[in-house]
């Protein structure tokens, strides 16, 4: 009995680890994306005048992919791992150094 409570003890210790590095998706977003793509995606944020190509309107994603939001390809974008062809590079790349290991777990599974 002692030992199950002991590694029950240890998987929440294990779950409390993980939930340290868990990423506030909204404040990701407006930390490092809203400059260019906007507060509300829509592409107008304040450097997207200074670019020499217009940053993309986030929030047409899904209707743009037949319906179905394209996650494994915004993931892939925004690492950086993969990029379509001819994809400007005013859009910097955040790979998994930037954020933890957090981006990198989304785009392998
Ligand atoms: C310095 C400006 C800039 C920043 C910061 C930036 N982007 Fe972008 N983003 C762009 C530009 C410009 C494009 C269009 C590139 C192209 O199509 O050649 C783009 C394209 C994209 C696309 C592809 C959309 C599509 O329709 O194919 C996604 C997804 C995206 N950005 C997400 C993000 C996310 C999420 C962040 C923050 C982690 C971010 N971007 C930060 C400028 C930026």
């Amino acid at each position: 009995m002692t030992q199950r409570l002991g590694l029950i003890g240890l998987g929440l210790l294990a779950l409390a680890g993980c939930a340290t590095d868990v990423v506030d998706g909204k404040q990701a977003y407006l930390e490092d994306c809203s400059a260019c793509h906007g507060t509300n995606g829509k592409g107008d944020g304040p450097m997207a005048r200074d670019l020499a190509k217009a940053p993309a309107d986030l929030t047409t994603l899904a209707a743009r992919y037949d319906g179905t939001y394209p996650r494994d390809y915004v993931m892939s974008t925004i690492d950086g791992l993969h990029r379509q062809e001819g994809f400007s590079y005013e859009m910097p790349e955040f790979g998994a150094g930037n954020r933890g290991g957090i981006v990198a777990a989304q785009v392998l599974i």
